[in-house]
Parts: structure tokens; C-alpha cells; sequence
């Protein structure tokens, strides 16, 4: 039998726990044309969220997804754009041409045929090299397309933070001029860079400033995954009680991917019609950090003592840890609160840690889990 479990990928409706009040956040702001900017750590389930949200709209609703993982300057923008744009609205190699032809007279397109016989496009990037007016072009064209067929466009940009690696700014200054007034065109932007995209969309200095709505994405609560959990468990005739669900959400503090990820794991250690007693979600983690084990050891050997010691209390303690005060400072051998400051500092530098609620926490719920079983006091 498959395990219920997913996690790593994109998940799919089959697989998807709760996050209605975000469904219909993102399908009231895809419908009405607006600009949104979705932020969270990695894999809190920003792209299937999305994904789910595609699949969900209206007819003459076409959505355009746009991943600029691969990109790392304007050509490869402009030539990822360029590609999603046509793909989404042309399925044959004729008309991919033809698409390309009218709509983006800068680039020259090649066409390729994918395994299983599908034609794809690609766009070269030679001439756009030297050429402002190609990332115009590509930008304009959404809304170009949308009044030609009569629908709305939805324009998906995922991994935006990429943007602000590129070598140029050209792209988050020409941006906000163009898509402001364009109608029948909804633009959402994810990003994984909490503070990146913060500052992008709440800094009066950045060229983005409030050019859309920013919308922070969190875990999903015990109370969704209770329900989601026992029922993938009782489908495949295993079961799990309520509280054990919910002592396992405490170690993952609901983090989707972490979550999944040890739900996979328990699920593997139960036999078909056994319930899970508590020994088996022990061991399941033992067996998650043990997989990880040379890596975190070799992580936590690359920490001072002043970083490994913060990041104990950061595990330690329950969330919203004061962890410049006397308290935190003196229970962890931190001599004072300027040590924790540089210690934090150098953390987030890593993106081993990440501000959350005026306090600070552990990325790699693992990792925490992990420094906290073998309570490493140096
Ligand atoms: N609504 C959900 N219900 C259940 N599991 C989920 C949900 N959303 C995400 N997950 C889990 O989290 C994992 C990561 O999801 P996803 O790739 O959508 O996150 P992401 O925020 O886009 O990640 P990244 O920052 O790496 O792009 C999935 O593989 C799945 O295990
Ligand atoms: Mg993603």
C-alpha cells in the first residue's frame, strides 16, 4: 500500500491539508485582478497552495506559472517569461510560432518536441542581450494577451526573491510602472526570503513598496492536521490517537514539510490494522535524525560555542524566546546580550534561524529536534 504521506514536491489536492481561508484569499485576489506577495520559509507550502489555487479558477481564468528558480538575470527572465506565457496559452507548435510572433517580436523562439511528443518553446537570448525593450515586451504581454482573447490572466512569478540576485535592478524598478495599471491581470508573487520580500513590499525606499498586498503564509494548526492525519492513517487501516497527533505537531510546530515528512515515517513503522503507540513515533524521529545526523554533527562543529549555545536555547525554550534577557543569557553560559546579538546575527546570515514574532526560531525543525535530543552543552 502507498504511504499517505507526501512530502519534498509540489502536493496535489489528494494530499493537501486545510488551508481553505488561503484558498479563498488567493482566489479572491487572483479574481479581481490584484497584486499579492506570499512569503514564508522554505517549504511551507507556498507553491502547492498556489498550485491548488490555479487549478480552482474560473474558466476564462488562465493561469500563467512562472518559476524563476533557473533565472539569474534579465535574458533568462525575459526568456522564462516569454516560454510560460506562450505554453499557457498554446498547446500546438504552430501557434506556439505564431503566438511568439505576435507577441514577442524581440525573441527569437525555438521549437523543441519534449519525450512524449509535446512541442515546447524556448527563446533564445542572444538579442536580448543588449535590448531594454524585450523585458517591456514581456512584461506588457500579459495584458495584451488578456484584452486580444477576452479573459483574465493570472501571472504566477514563483521564487521571486531570485530577482534580487540578479546582477541588475532593471527588473524591480521597470516592474511596479508596468503591471500598476494593467486590468484583467492578477500578478502573485512567492517568495522564500521572509525579510527579502518584507523589505520589498514594506520599505517606502524599495521600488515595490506597496505595489501589492503582502500575505505571510504560516503552519497549518493541530486542529486542521488532527482530522487530516487520522484519516490517512484509518484509510490504509492503521490508527492514530488524537494526542499522539497532536504531540507530533509539537515537534514539527505544524511545519508542513516536517510534518509530512515524520507522518511518513511513523506511518512506515505501523503495521496494517496496529495503532501507533508512542514508542513508534519516538523511534521514527530517532530514525529522521539519525539519517541526518553527519550532517547536523558536521554543521554544529562549524558553530562558535556563542552560536551553538543560542541555538540551544532557541530549541530549548518554548517560542517567543526573550533571548537577549538576563534570563535566557545567563541559563545558557552567554556572558551577555551583545554575544547573543552576534551570535543571532551570524545565525540568520547561515539561514539557520528566522525572526518570527519579535523572537527568533530554528528553521530545520529537525535540526531542532535534534540539538534538543542530544543536548549539545558545549
Ligand atoms: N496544505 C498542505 N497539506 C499537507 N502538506 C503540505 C501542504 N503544503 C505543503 N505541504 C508539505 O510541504 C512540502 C513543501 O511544499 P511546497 O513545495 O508547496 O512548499 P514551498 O513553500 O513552495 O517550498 P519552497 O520554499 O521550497 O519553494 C510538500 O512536499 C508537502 O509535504
Ligand atoms: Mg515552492
Amino acid at each position: 500500500m502507498l504511504n499517505p504521506f507526501r512530502y519534498g514536491g509540489v502536493v496535489d489536492q489528494n494530499a493537501f491539508c486545510n488551508r481553505k481561508q488561503e484558498l479563498r484569499d488567493l482566489h479572491r485576489s487572483m479574481t479581481q485582478d490584484e497584486r499579492m506577495f506570499v512569503y514564508s520559509e522554505r517549504r511551507m507550502g507556498k507553491t502547492s497552495l498556489v498550485r491548488l489555487a490555479l487549478t480552482q479558477l474560473p474558466e476564462d481564468y488562465i493561469p500563467v506559472y512562472i518559476d524563476l528558480w533557473p533565472t539569474d538575470g534579465d535574458e533568462s527572465f525575459v526568456a522564462t517569461t516569454a516560454k510560460a506565457l506562450t505554453e499557457a496559452f498554446e498547446t500546438s507548435a504552430d501557434r506556439m510560432l505564431q503566438h511568439a510572433g505576435a507577441f514577442f517580436k524581440r525573441l527569437i523562439p525555438v521549437l523543441t518536441v519534449d519525450e512524449e511528443g509535446h512541442p515546447q518553446i524556448r527563446f533564445e537570448s542572444q538579442r536580448v542581450k543588449e535590448d531594454v525593450k524585450s523585458l517591456d515586451e514581456v512584461l506588457v504581454a500579459p495584458e495584451r494577451i488578456a484584452h486580444q482573447r477576452g479573459c483574465h490572466v493570472v501571472v504566477v512569478f514563483d521564487e521571486f526573491q531570485r530577482i534580487l540576485e540578479y546582477p541588475r535592478d532593471r527588473i524591480v524598478r521597470t516592474l511596479r510602472s508596468i503591471i500598476q495599471n494593467q486590468t484583467n491581470v492578477s500578478y502573485i508573487f512567492l517568495g522564500s526570503r521572509k525579510h527579502l520580500i518584507q523589505q520589498m513590499v514594506l520599505d517606502t525606499a524599495s521600488p515595490l513598496y506597496r505595489a501589492g498586498a503582502h500575505y505571510p503564509l504560516g503552519p497549518i494548526p493541530t486542529t486542521e492536521w488532527i482530522p487530516f492525519i487520522r484519516e490517512r492513517f484509518e484509510q490504509s487501516h492503521k490508527h492514530i490517537d488524537d494526542p499522539l497527533v497532536r504531540d507530533l505537531c509539537e515537534h514539527t510546530d505544524g511545519h508542513p514539510f516536517y510534518t509530512q515528512h515524520l507522518c511518513h515515517a511513523i506511518w512506515e513503522r505501523c503495521e496494517p490494522n496496529c495503532k501507533v503507540e508512542k514508542a513508534m513515533v519516538e523511534s521514527a524521529i530517532d530514525l529522521l535524525l539519525d539519517r541526518e545526523s553527519y550532517a547536523y554533527s558536521a554543521l554544529w562543529e562549524s558553530l562558535t560555542a556563542a552560536q551553538r549555545r543560542t541555538l540551544l536555547g532557541l530549541a530549548s525554550e518554548p517560542a517567543g524566546a526573550q533571548v537577549f534577557g538576563a534570563e535566557f543569557v545567563q541559563s545558557y553560559r552567554l556572558q551577555s546580550a551583545s554575544t547573543v546579538q552576534s551570535a543571532i546575527r551570524a545565525l540568520l546570515d547561515r539561514d539557520l534561524i528566522d525572526r518570527e514574532n519579535g523572537s527568533f526560531l530554528i528553521l530545520d525543525r529537525f535540526f531542532g529536534l535534534w540539538i534538543r535530543r542530544t543536548s549539545r552543552q558545549d
